[in-house]
């Protein structure tokens, strides 16, 4: 057992497109749990601190301006290998690599436009969920089908 959290963001067209309840949906079927959820209007600065690792690429200045344009929901989830398996609910960044049956697979034809972000390792994890989340806004609790969802351990 290697339980996990991470941050997961609709992005602005996931949410003017409707995909709130399909995306999220999809996280909970594959057994990872909510822990923190909230819809927001990205502020500048922290969509500044989320991206920092981008800072000076050629796309940095659109992706801000993209991210901070419209409403977003932030998902704080949790579960075993919870960041990987988040990325591969996802699909890849790259239009043309991310499979059918993905989030960006299913939903996305572009690279910005992409419909979700998710935190790409344990050092993000933890700093992009202190972007969005205050530590009282995550909830610490058991669901009731994690008793089956996971093997016992050996
Ligand atoms: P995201 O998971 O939010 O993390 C960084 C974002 O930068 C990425 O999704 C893309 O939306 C965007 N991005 C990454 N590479 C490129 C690129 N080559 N051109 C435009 N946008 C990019």
């Amino acid at each position: 057992m290697n339980p996990e959290k991470t941050l997961v963001l609709i992005k602005p067209d996931g949410v003017q497109r409707g995909l709130i309840g399909e995306i999220i949906a999809r996280f909970e079927r594959k057994g990872l749990k909510l822990v923190g959820l909230k819809l927001l209007k990205l502020p500048k600065d922290r969509a500044d601190q989320l991206y920092a690792p981008h800072q000076g690429k050629f796309f940095y200045d659109y992706l801000v301006e993209f991210m901070t344009s419209t409403p977003i929901v932030a998902i704080a989830l949790a579960g075993q290998n919870a960041i990987e398996l988040v990325r591969l609910v996802n699909g890849a960044t790259r239009p043309a690599e991310s499979q059918p049956g993905s989030i960006r697979g299913d939903f996305s034809i572009d690279i910005t436009h992409n419909v979700v972000h998710a935190s790409d390792s344990p050092e993000n994890a933890e700093r992009e969920l202190n972007i969005l989340f205050d530590p009282s806004e995550l909830v610490n609790y058991s669901r009731i089908d994690e008793a089956i969802l996971y093997s016992p351990e050996l």
